[in-house]
């Protein structure tokens, strides 16, 4: 051996050994922390849908395919591509690349590392059976008062997150929720929502969810469209007597033709 052999050795694998790393296979336990950009809009729950659908199952799926989702882009419905590592590979690294056009608000993730091990926790996360539960969107975000995947359950609420009754006067929404505390909103500070799943409110309880750090917006989510209008009342009385419930509902409420879910309504009166 003369000298130089060793020398050249270690430079030999000063250059190959980065490329190794590359191809190793990814890292699920760093991927589940990567999946936190996935969280809000994707569960890993069969057919629970959210912004986006759900990604159970959805290695060898076609793009765009999912029966229970309905608001698929026609340009993810026909674009015929089936998810494997390396399509999926190239759609979490550029969206709007890969498929332009389509409706999935997300940047990109642009580390080759980082989508590997992303790419190894979901192919097993998205097995039947397999979604931990702390890839759900569970407790970890805070609870009712964040948007970051946790999309809490709301057919038991608390006294405090349970609207009884609101009163529209002016340009101000009167909120009551049922641990006796009435909250003022201008009305463009104010968003009517609807959650018709299993994890909505139950009828007749509208939940009420801080939206914003300041406490200036809030949303109140029904259990259907035809509840709200019902739900409030026209009256500028200074003493609020809590919510007498309206059962009729206007017929043809134009609100009933409109998707159920991220419904925005703003009064104008
Ligand atoms: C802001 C919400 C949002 C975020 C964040 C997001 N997605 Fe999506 N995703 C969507 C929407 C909406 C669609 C449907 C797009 C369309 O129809 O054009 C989608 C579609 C998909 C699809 C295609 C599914 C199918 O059935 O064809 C996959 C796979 C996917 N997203 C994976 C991911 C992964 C992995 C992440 C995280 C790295 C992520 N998404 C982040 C909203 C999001």
């Amino acid at each position: 051996m003369n000298r130089t052999q060793p020398i050249a050795i270690v430079i030999l694998a000063l250059i190959i050994l980065p490329y190794r790393a590359v191809a190793e296979p990814g890292d699920a336990a760093r991927g589940e922390r990567m999946y936190r950009a996935c969280l809000a809009c994707h569960s890993l729950e069969p057919n629970r849908n959210m912004t986006g659908p759900s990604l159970a199952e959805v290695w060898n799926r076609k793009s765009g395919s999912l029966a229970s989702f309905p608001r698929y882009s026609p340009v993810l419905k026909s674009a015929g591509i089936i998810w494997t590592d390396d399509t999926l590979d190239e759609w979490i690294k550029d969206p709007q690349h890969f498929i332009p056009g389509n409706t999935m608000i997300f940047p990109g993730m642009k580390d080759t590392r980082q989508r590997a091990d992303l790419l190894a926790f979901l192919k097993d996360a998205t097995q039947p059976g397999h979604a931990p539960k702390t890839a759900q969107g569970g407790s970890q975000m805070g609870g009712m008062m964040m948007g970051g995947g946790a999309v809490p359950n709301l057919k038991r609420l608390d006294p405090t997150d349970r609207v009884q009754s609101i009163n529209h006067c002016g340009d101000t929404y009167k909120v009551a929720t049922a641990d006796g505390k009435i909250r003022d909103f201008w009305e463009r500070n104010l968003r009517f929502k609807t959650d018709v799943s299993d994890e909505g409110p139950q009828k007749g309880a509208p939940a009420f969810v801080g939206a914003g750090m300041m406490g200036d917006r809030a949303d109140v989510i029904f259990a259907s469209p035809e509840e709200i209008s019902g739900f409030i009342a026209q009256k500028c009385s200074r003493f609020l007597l809590g919510h007498t419930p309206q059962p009729r509902y206007r017929r043809s409420c134009p609100l009933r033709e409109r998707p159920a879910s991220n419904l925005r309504v703003t009064a104008r009166d």
